[in-house]
């Protein structure tokens, strides 16, 4: 497993590295940490840095579930914060997305990990007293 570590010091340098590793990450990415942590913000760099619409555009998906950025090279960006059921997620056609080959960003994806390939990303942020963020990127295959 490759893994690598970052800080940042605001929720501004969390767009800026999602910004930075926007055109590297593909397939299916978890983005893991407890509320307010700064997933939709890293999402709103991520977003960005493919070039697909601006951080402005970007907003929680908590009760759409599913929002999609970009038309050639769409980025999905899902949150599953809402839902309780597994049967409930299966409704979402979560498998087709994960086959498509297009980016997918999930937010509370953990909780349903029967439903997850096995091959993904994981970017785990966690926040500190002083507001800091500290965010590894992990690929497991
Ligand atoms: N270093 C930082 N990085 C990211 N966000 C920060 C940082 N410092 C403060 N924040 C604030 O933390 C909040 C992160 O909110 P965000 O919606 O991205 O969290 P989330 O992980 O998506 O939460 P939820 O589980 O509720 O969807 C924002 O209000 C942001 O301004
Ligand atoms: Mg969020």
């Amino acid at each position: 497993m490759e893994s690598r570590t970052f800080q940042t010091q605001t929720e501004d340098d969390t767009i800026a590295l999602g910004r930075q590793l926007g055109p590297e990450l593909t397939g299916v990415v978890l983005l893991i940490g407890n509320l307010g942590a700064g997933k939709t913000t890293i999402t709103k760099g991520i977003v960005e840095g493919r070039g697909v619409t601006s951080a402005e555009e970007v907003s929680s998906p908590t009760f759409t579930l599913i929002h999609q950025y970009g038309d050639a090279d769409p980025v999905y960006h899902i949150d599953l914060y809402r839902l309780d059921e597994v049967r409930e997620v299966e409704t979402l056609g979560l498998d087709e997305l994960f086959s498509s080959g297009f980016l997918v960003l999930l937010e509370w994806a953990e909780r349903f990990p029967a439903l997850l390939p096995q091959q993904r990303t994981e970017i785990r942020i966690d926040s500190r007293p002083d507001d800091s963020r500290q965010i590894t990127v992990a690929t497991l295959r």
